[in-house]
């Protein structure tokens, strides 16, 4: 006889041990890395832009997951169309059939782009990326792909070749013979496409490390640049997109910009269930599935399941009956105004930066000489100590989750749910404006935890 599965009974016998699991099975430094910053909180519910601690006390996410929750937690319409799914006990993934699910979702998602034909449905925004790197290869016949420096593109085998940064590539040798360009740079662009070998240039409309868009004009003027030379525009919009910049993708900021493919995922299903989509052109899909030999040329186990088919449309529908593409675009503004309005007031907020809801906080070198020590006594043990001093009060003393926007930066990213209004903006300006006037102050406990950082980089070196 099968014992009885009790997860309410699991979940409240084993409450607490989170952390010790976790450091005894899993990734260890997890822990470790969150009780050093005191970030070792034990959540115990949620529910649109907040959660709960076991005391009842409420933070608020600027977070969302890394972006996975774009509709903030458990929105009821994306969790009673789950709740639907399940109990319609469909015959899901029998793998030689066609259901309606996965056609209804690629239909409603290419309502978005309209030059766009076909979908391709897998598990996480690394399969979105190596699904277009693997068509664009084949479509054009060419090897190389182009990145951007810095860029962010996921963390399997592939995706980790057009990722720009040393800290996620060292170590992984070797990759795809991928090339980087720097972000904007249209002479570097057109020199290596006159190499003849350039499947696909692959770029984050806005760089989700540090915040950095695209220059004005770059998309439009590399995607003609590209298609001179017969090779294909990849927008990886698994951040930007779904709303994120205030316009569907992050690419619709610019007129006349048609990428070949889209990457999407995060977002899609409302942080319910995993999932990818590699959107594009019916050239690109009828030459990777060119004949019947060559149906599962491209497949995945998982990929178009009925629980993130059913989610993706109850998320656009969300996206759409409540205008949250709009209210990104209004409450980023707000934001980001209330936020560009302190530059003059505090020497080491030297940029707000970003469209919609996803915001960079840059921080620098202050000019007044009792702030210069300070500063330069963090930059001396290792960078990014600055904007880690400001994450971790906001998180213990304001409750407010946020993060610092990639390795050795000082720049925080702000990408809240886009359901966030002005209550939210309200506590997060007023809880930044307390860090920021502690910070410059020159002392208090803010700066004392400054010292700890400091000590812990000269002892991790
Ligand atoms: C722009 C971009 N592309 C791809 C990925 C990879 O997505 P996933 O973590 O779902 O594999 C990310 C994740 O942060 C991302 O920001």
């Amino acid at each position: 006889m099968t014992k009885k599965f009790d997860l309410a009974a699991l979940l409240a016998d084993r409450r607490g041990e989170g952390y010790d699991l976790h450091g005894r099975h899993l990734n260890p430094q997890l822990p470790r890395m969150l009780r050093t910053i005191g970030f070792d909180k034990v959540y115990e519910r949620a529910e649109g832009a907040y959660f709960w601690d076991a005391d009842g006390q409420d933070y608020l996410d600027m977070l969302a997951g890394f972006g996975v929750m774009g509709l903030g937690r458990h929105h009821p319409v994306v969790r009673k169309a789950l709740h639907d799914v399940l109990d319609a006990e469909l015959a899901d993934l029998t793998r030689f059939d066609c259901p309606p699910l996965p056609g209804l979702l690629a239909e409603k998602l290419l309502t978005y782009s309209p030059h766009l034909d076909r979908v391709f449905f897998s598990n996480s925004g690394t399969e979105a990326v190596e699904t277009a790197l693997k068509f664009a290869r084949y479509a054009t016949g060419r090897p190389r792909v182009l990145y951007c420096a810095h860029a962010f593109h996921g963390l399997t085998a592939g995706s980790l070749s057009v990722n720009g940064e040393s800290c996620f590539r060292d170590g992984f040798d070797p990759l795809l013979p991928d090339t980087a360009i720097g972000l904007g740079d249209l002479a570097a662009l057109e020199r290596e496409l006159k190499r003849g070998d350039v499947a696909a240039l692959i770029v984050e409309p806005i760089q989700g490390k540090g915040v950095h868009a695209c220059p004005p004009g770059f998309l439009r003027a590399a995607q003609d640049l590209l298609h001179r030379h017969k090779a294909l525009l990849i927008a990886d919009e698994v951040q930007t997109g779904l709303g994120r910049t205030g316009t569907f993708y992050g690419y619709q900021h610019e007129d006349g910009v048609e990428p070949d493919l889209v990457c999407v995922a995060k977002a899609l299903s409302g942080g319910y269930v995993p999932v990818g989509a590699t959107l594009g052109t019916d050239a690109i899909f009828k030459k990777v599935y060119s004949s019947m030999d060559r149906v599962l040329v491209h497949s995945a186990s998982f990929g178009a399941n009925a629980q993130a088919m059913a989610a993706g449309l109850a998320v656009l529908a969300v996206l759409d009956d409540e205008e949250l593409v709009a209210n990104a675009r209004r409450t980023g503004e707000l934001l980001t105004s209330r936020l560009t309005a302190l530059v003059d007031r505090y020497e080491m907020l030297h940029e707000v930066r970003g469209r919609g809801l996803m915001i960079g906080l840059e921080f620098g070198r202050p000019s007044s000489l009792g702030l210069r020590s300070r500063w330069t006594m963090l930059q001396a043990a290792r960078k990014g100590l600055f904007a880690q001093m400001v994450v971790v009060p906001l998180l213990q003393r304001h409750r407010i989750l946020t993060q610092v926007s990639g390795d050795r930066l000082e720049v925080i990213k702000l990408i809240p749910p886009l359901i966030i209004g002005e209550r939210e903006v309200d506590r997060f300006v007023d809880a930044f404006t307390a860090v920021m006037d502690e910070a410059h102050s020159g002392g208090g406990l803010i700066w004392d935890f400054g010292r700890t950082l400091v000590k812990q980089a000269v002892a991790n070196r």
